[in-house]
């Protein structure tokens, strides 16, 4: 038997001798337990314990400490595009030198700003996760989530470029006014319609399920539709967003308001403006394949079936 084994054998024989209430023999139980343990561990890893060194004796060669490296920080010039509608005719490009980390976001460049150069700078976030989508952006002509934006993922050697998003009234610096983004969104019903009470939940296969479960990703950044040409110059168009959102509901089993949903969308200003450039799913941050929803809603439209 081996050695660990054994002592496991002797510290549980001793703690079923504790359970008699001899305060000696818990005390024991209770060290005699630590040291099998640690031998078994010992033993199950294979490491092998070193010997005390006797007070005088030669040190043993054991493999020097990897000193760590203290992360470094850098400057990095953000050009932010900034306007003040009290003060600003059109807007202007101001540069600032941040320091920072390369694992930080462009949110932390944007607060360093705000918080140590110009207090003025003016923009919306919220969780700094990537979560509630406030904090949609265009990053080097890309739309993103500032929050989501590491400093490692850019040439730091050139100024990294930080403007509002496209297509929606400007308000002031990175801020626009998203009305019409959720005018449009509400306008496609983005609610469960279902008639009756149900006795208990409103059963659905997993496969039911699956069928919309990428369009229930969205957080609403606008990062889709502000990057959609189409909605640049025909801001009546419903956009990616909303279309995504109406996707959500028209494939769900349980509803009952699809018809009016792609009613709705078949209109003049609906999915039939898309020309699929892809910038929408290329800008998502959710992952979510926003063309491919758009396509499926257009052939739910021809088809008239909703699989
Ligand atoms: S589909 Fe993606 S990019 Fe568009 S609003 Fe939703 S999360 Fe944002
Ligand atoms: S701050 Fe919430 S998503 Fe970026």
């Amino acid at each position: 038997m081996a050695e660990s084994e054994k002592k496991n054998e002797d510290s549980i024989g001793t703690e079923f001798g504790a359970e008699t209430g001899d305060p000696g023999a818990q005390a024991q139980a209770a060290v005699d337990a630590t040291t099998a343990d640690s031998q078994a561990v010992s033993a199950s890893s294979g490491t092998e314990r070193a010997e005390p060194a006797e007070p005088g004796a030669a040190v043993a060669d054991v493999a020097p400490i990897e000193p760590v490296e203290e992360p470094q920080s850098f400057t990095v010039t953000v050009i932010v595009r900034r306007f003040d509608p009290e003060v600003d005719e059109e807007p202007r490009w101001v540069d600032y030198d941040v320091q920072m980390f390369s694992t930080e976001r462009i949110l932390d460049a944007l607060h360093r700003i705000k918080w140590e150069q110009d207090p003025s700078l003016a923009f919306r976030r919220s969780c700094a996760h990537g979560v509630c989508g406030s904090d949609a952006m265009r990053i080097n002509g890309k739309n993103r989530l500032a929050c989501k934006a590491l400093v490692k993922d850019f040439d730091t050697s050139k100024p990294i470029y930080v403007e509002a998003i496209k297509g929606l009234p400007l308000e002031k610096d990175l801020i626009v006014n998203m009305e019409p983004f959720f005018d449009s969104f509400r306008e496609i019903q983005p609610f469960l319609v279902a008639a009756g009470k149900p006795d208990k939940e409103r059963h659905q296969t997993i496969a039911q399920r699956e069928r919309f479960d990428d369009t229930t990703k969205c957080i609403l950044c606008a990062a889709c539709t502000t990057s959609c040409p189409i909605f640049w110059t025909d801001g009546q168009y419903f956009g990616p967003a909303a279309i995504v959102n109406a996707h959500r509901f028209i494939f769900d089993s349980r509803d009952e308001a699809s018809q009016v949903r792609l009613d709705i969308l078949n209109d003049r200003e609906g999915v039939w403006r898309c020309r699929t450039t892809f910038n929408c799913t290329d800008a998502c941050p959710r992952g979510i394949q926003v063309t491919k929803a758009i396509q499926e809603v257009k052939q739910a439209l021809v088809t008239g079936v909703r699989l």
